[in-house]
């Protein structure tokens, strides 16, 4: 019987094929399996190759293995029919034969090889699709504005799987899944443009920046100081300077921004798709005691509840797209764009927002626009100060073609930042006074529960003379 079954996959090249596949595929799987219980991490894409691609493999060698017998056996009745003479096709292994049992030896000395190279191609593919280079650039044109704010960001070193699909397997299936239809999705161009944010089955903040950052972990006040120049002949340069009540938990219990991430407090929201507009707010305090606070009529599609994590506030700490104003006064405040050229802050701001078709269109015009602006309105300055002028130059491009990606319909402002009030809603979204309880309690928007405003745009003044000196 077993005989009969072996010669049966065997006598014919498709179930022959089909066993093979099922072999290797099943050994790879075994193996990989193995090497995983026992503790080795591997990322994320051994899952796709352990439990999706290989598996595949093996379901087809299990289809191909019927397929070819029947085959067969259609054959084999044809040629009986014409009165052929059937003959075992299969030839006989007499292991005593010294030549028979080289073969045989050979024969498995070069599958062994094989299925250690299967193996090494496998796991180095592996590290291949992990990296931040696959997920950045394979897509090129896709995905080319995430990469480049990526790499700019304090996050650049932290590998796009990390964050989108964390450790485990399940997640990691589910990422595949919708992975799968976005790989059909940009093979047939029917990918939106720009790519929507928010992302709605991220995985859960949990798993994944507290892997690194954790919520109890007390960061205390921070200070943050920018410098300001304003659109004048002289760019007039004014300073801000708030410290932000980040710190929760350790030292003053209950309180400071990072308070809403208290593992006893918990937040749920609803709101529109891209998280802009929200509607009912739950508070589930420390203590127990539920608080809602509404804002009026809650619109069909906003049904759903969020509970609030780090990415409601963080939602950029990857793609940090900034703004030309902040990108201009940045490269100003380190000297990448000389402070002394007159105008130059306004003449940056104009060229940055022009609206250029395409990279290549922006690192030609912007840089021509600048000499020009020059050459008409200050031509001495225009050739004793030629090189600050071509570095100015090069670095709007930098500006420009790192935070605005015409292929992709990304623009100044297209995925906003959530963390401060300034360009975008951000906070406000929920401290807004808009949102009461059935009480009349409204959330706070007292500017000194989230940071003491040291200086406001101001010149000379006296604290950043402390903080500056
Ligand atoms: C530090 C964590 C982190 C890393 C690393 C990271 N991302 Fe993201 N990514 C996010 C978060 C958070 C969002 C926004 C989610 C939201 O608002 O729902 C996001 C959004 C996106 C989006 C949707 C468009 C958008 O900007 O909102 C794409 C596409 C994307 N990421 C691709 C990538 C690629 C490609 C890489 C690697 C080059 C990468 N990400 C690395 C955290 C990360
Ligand atoms: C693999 C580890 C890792 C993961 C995952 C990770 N981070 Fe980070 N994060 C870091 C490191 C390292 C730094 C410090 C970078 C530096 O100081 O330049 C950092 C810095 C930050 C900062 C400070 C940025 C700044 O401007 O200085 C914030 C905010 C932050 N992470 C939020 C997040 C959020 C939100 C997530 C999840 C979406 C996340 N991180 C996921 C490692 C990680
Ligand atoms: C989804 C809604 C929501 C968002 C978004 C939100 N908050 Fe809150 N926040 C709340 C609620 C609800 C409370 C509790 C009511 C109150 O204290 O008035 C609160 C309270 C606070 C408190 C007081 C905590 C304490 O000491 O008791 C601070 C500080 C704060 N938020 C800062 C921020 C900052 C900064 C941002 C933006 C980066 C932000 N919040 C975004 C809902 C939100
Ligand atoms: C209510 C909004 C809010 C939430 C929710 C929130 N953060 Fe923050 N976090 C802030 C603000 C505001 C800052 C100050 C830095 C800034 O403005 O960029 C900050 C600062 C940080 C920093 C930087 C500390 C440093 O030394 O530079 C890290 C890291 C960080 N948060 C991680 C997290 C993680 C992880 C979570 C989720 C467990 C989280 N945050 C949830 C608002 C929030
Ligand atoms: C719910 C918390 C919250 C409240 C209330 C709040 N702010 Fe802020 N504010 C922030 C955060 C967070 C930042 C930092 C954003 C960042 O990291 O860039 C900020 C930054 C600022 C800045 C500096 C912005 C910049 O250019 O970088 C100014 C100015 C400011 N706030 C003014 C105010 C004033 C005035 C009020 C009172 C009407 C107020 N804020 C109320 C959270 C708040």
């Amino acid at each position: 019987m077993a005989k009969d079954f072996f010669a049966a996959l065997t006598r014919n090249t498709i179930s022959l094929a089909g066993t093979a596949m099922v072999v290797a595929s099943a050994t790879l799987i075994i193996t990989l399996f193995v090497i995983q219980q026992i503790g080795f991490e591997g990322g994320a894409y051994l899952g796709l190759i352990t439990f999706v691609a290989l598996p595949m493999v093996l379901m087809m060698g299990l289809v191909l293995i019927p397929l070819g017998i029947s085959r067969e056996r259609k054959r084999l009745a044809a040629a009986a029919a014409e009165g052929e003479e059937v003959v075992a096709r299969f030839p006989v292994l007499d292991l005593n034969t010294e030549s028979t049992r080289k073969n045989v030896i050979m024969f498995l000395v070069f599958t062994t090889i094989s299925i250690v190279i299967l193996g090494s191609a496998t796991y180095k593919g592996v590290h291949i699709m992990d990296s931040v280079e696959f997920c950045g650039t394979v897509c090129h044109t896709v995905m080319q504005p995430e990469y480049v704010a990526h790499q700019r960001s304090p996050h650049a070193r932290v590998p796009c799987a990390d964050c989108h699909i964390g450790p485990g397997a399940d997640w990691f299936v589910k990422s595949k899944i919708s992975g799968s239809w976005q790989l059909i999705a940009v093979s047939l161009d029917i990918y939106p443009k720009p790519i929507p944010t928010p992302i709605h089955n991220l995985r859960p903040a949990r798993e994944t920046c507290e892997q690194c950052h954790w919520p109890t972990n007390h960061v205390g006040d921070l200070l943050k100081v920018k410098t300001v120049y304003a659109e004048d002949e002289v760019n007039t340069a004014a300073q801000t300077a708030v410290l932000l009540r980040v710190g929760g938990l350790a030292g003053r219990e209950n309180s400071g921004i990072h308070w809403h991430v208290n593992p006893d407090v918990q937040i749920r929201y609803r709101s529109d798709d891209a998280r802009e507009n929200i509607y009912d707010i739950e508070l589930t305090a420390a203590d127990g005691t539920v608080k809602t606070y509404l804002a009026g009529e809650v619109p069909e599609e906003a049904q759903e509840w969020r509970t609030m994590d780090c990415v409601d506030c963080h939602n950029r700490p990857s793609h940090q797209y900034k703004m030309p104003g902040e990108e201009v006064d940045l490269a100003m405040a380190s000297g990448d764009i000389a402070k002394d050229l007159p105008f130059i802050k306004r003449e940056s701001m104009r060229l940055l927002q022009v609206g250029y078709e395409s990279h290549v269109q922006a690192t030609e015009e912007i840089p021509a626009g600048l000499m020009a602006f020059y050459t008409a309105e200050y031509p001495e300055l225009a050739a004793s100060r030629a090189d600050a002028l071509s570095a100015a130059g090069n670095e709007l491009v930098e500006i420009y073609t790192s935070n605005v990606f015409p292929a992709m319909k990304v623009d100044w402002g297209t995925y906003p930042n959530h963390i401060g009030h300034q360009e975008t809603p951000g906070c406000f979204r929920c401290h807004d006074r808009k949102h009461k309880t059935e009480d009349g309690d409204r959330i706070t928007r007292k500017c000194d529960t989230c940071h003491t405003l040291l200086a406001d745009e101001e010149v000379d003044s006296e604290i950043l003379e402390i903080l500056n000196p």
